[in-house]
């Protein structure tokens, strides 16, 4: 459930009236609702009830310090990727206590930033990456706190770009060789095993790929007890998956935990999950102004101030979001294809929609929250949007549309 409805025939964000919000702050816009945000997160923190565990929210979906700082206040632990994110979570009063590092590449620096302030563990992609960080460690004279992030060779059932539980992914080291890795980390005098990570694809719709996941992770777990490893944690990862579509179904935080532990193994375990999307996708609309209709005999654009580089998920994955009226007409529809200015046939938020819409009506794409924002870019010198977050009655802006000043910054002319 959101917080984004409409109120005598206009759409609100909470109390506010999102056409107030576009006059104000202008388009293209992030709105972002901070109740949704905190309900979202406490579905996944109640879910686990008494059972030990520690909410890791991906800061990848939205790593806007003010939504991070929410879930700081709340006690949230945080799965980062980069030295940058990391620099969110911390500036956002984030306990680094309760950082987890996942990805495929760290650099050395960003190892040694993330030991200095003392994260709770690294999730180790591969063989190379545990030399690395008990190199790194050894320089400071550390212990670093890792697990390996095993690939189960599930198939999430997921769009392939974000899968990454298969064998033939990038990520993490095959399961069937986790044994023998774990114990050479064991052995490195830099390194603590302190748990086993997995993350098998994101927008899962279907429990069995996690069941199938956990499964193997549990058996692994006890082949490492054998062996006098005897891991604290097991990481989860992330992937629940959202309804982006009237009649999509997908499971709720506590459907997820209630089917894991099914297995009554688990409960030995601290449970770490990195929730990205389940938490932020529904929690944010991105607001677009429609500048032209173009009519035509074969097809009818929208021409709305938002692109690709706003929102790629569609060119990207051809996601499907919902596109709806702030300010609904009654009367006819047509059906549009909702484009952006951008010079590219990919350039496109939604196609055959149906609406009924003119120039100066303003648009919202829902399920925006999460990877909207955090893949933005600059594409055709394009100021990124303005992020606003509302509380209840209140707007807050949280980050500035970007102005031409800031995106020249750094660039210079060669001498004359
Ligand atoms: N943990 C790890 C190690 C991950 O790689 C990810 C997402 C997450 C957690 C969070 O997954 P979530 O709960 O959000 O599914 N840009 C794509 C999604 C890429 C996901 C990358 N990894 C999209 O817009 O659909």
């Amino acid at each position: 459930m959101d917080h984004f409805e409409y109120r005598n025939g206009q759409l609100h964000a909470e109390n506010v009236a999102i056409a107030d919000i576009a006059r104000a702050h202008g388009t293209p816009c992030y709105v972002y609702s901070r109740a949704t945000l905190e309900r979202h997160w406490h579905a996944f923190n109640d879910a686990f009830g008494a059972q030990p565990h520690l909410v890791c929210y991906a800061v990848k979906a939205n790593s806007n310090i003010a939504i991070l700082n929410l879930f700081a206040r709340l006690g949230s632990g945080f799965d980062i990727v980069s030295a940058g994110e990391l620099e969110r979570v911390l500036r956002a009063g984030g306990d680094p206590g309760k950082v987890v590092f996942s990805g495929v590449g760290k650099k050395s620096a960003e190892i040694r930033k993330a030991l200095e302030v003392g994260i709770r563990c690294f999730n180790v992609e591969s063989e190379a990456e545990l030399d690395r960080i008990n190199a790194v460690a050894g320089d400071m004279g550390k212990i670093a706190p890792i697990s390996l992030r095993v690939n189960p060779d599930v198939d999430a059932q997921t769009h392939p770009y974000i899968s990454t539980g298969l064998k033939e992914n990038k990520f993490g080291v095959e399961i069937s060789r986790a044994e023998e890795i774990y114990l050479k980390a064991a052995a490195m005098p830099h390194l603590n095993v302190v748990g086993i990570d997995c993350h098998i694809g994101s927008q899962l719709l279907t429990l069995s790929p996690f069941m199938d996941a956990l499964q193997r992770v549990l058996a692994l777990a006890e082949r490492l007890a054998a062996q006098g490893i005897n891991v604290h944690h097991l990481d989860i990862g992330g992937g629940l998956g959202v309804r982006y579509r009237e009649g999509q179904e997908a499971p709720s935080p506590a459907d997820y935990m209630a089917q894991l532990f099914t297995d009554e193994r688990l409960r030995q375990y601290e449970i770490f999950v990195e929730p990205g999307r389940a938490i932020a996708a529904n929690a944010g609309i991105l607001v677009t102004e429609v500048e032209f209709l173009k009519l035509a005999e074969y097809k009818n654009f929208a021409v709305v101030d938002a692109a690709m580089n706003d929102l790629i998920r569609p060119a990207l994955y051809s996601a499907w979001q919902e596109i709806i009226p702030v300010i609904p007409r009654e009367g006819e529809t047509a059906t549009y294809d909702i484009v952006g200015p951008v010079c590219e046939t990919g350039d496109f938020l939604g196609k055959e929609r149906d609406l009924n819409i003119q120039a100066g009506d303003l648009l919202a794409v829902r399920s925006s929250g999460a990877y909207g924002f955090t893949m933005a870019s600059n594409y055709n010198t394009r100021p990124r949007a303005a992020e606003v977050m509302v509380d209840g009655d209140t707007v807050y802006v949280v980050r500035l549309r970007e102005t031409l000043d800031d995106l020249l910054r750094g660039e210079s002319v060669l001498p004359a």
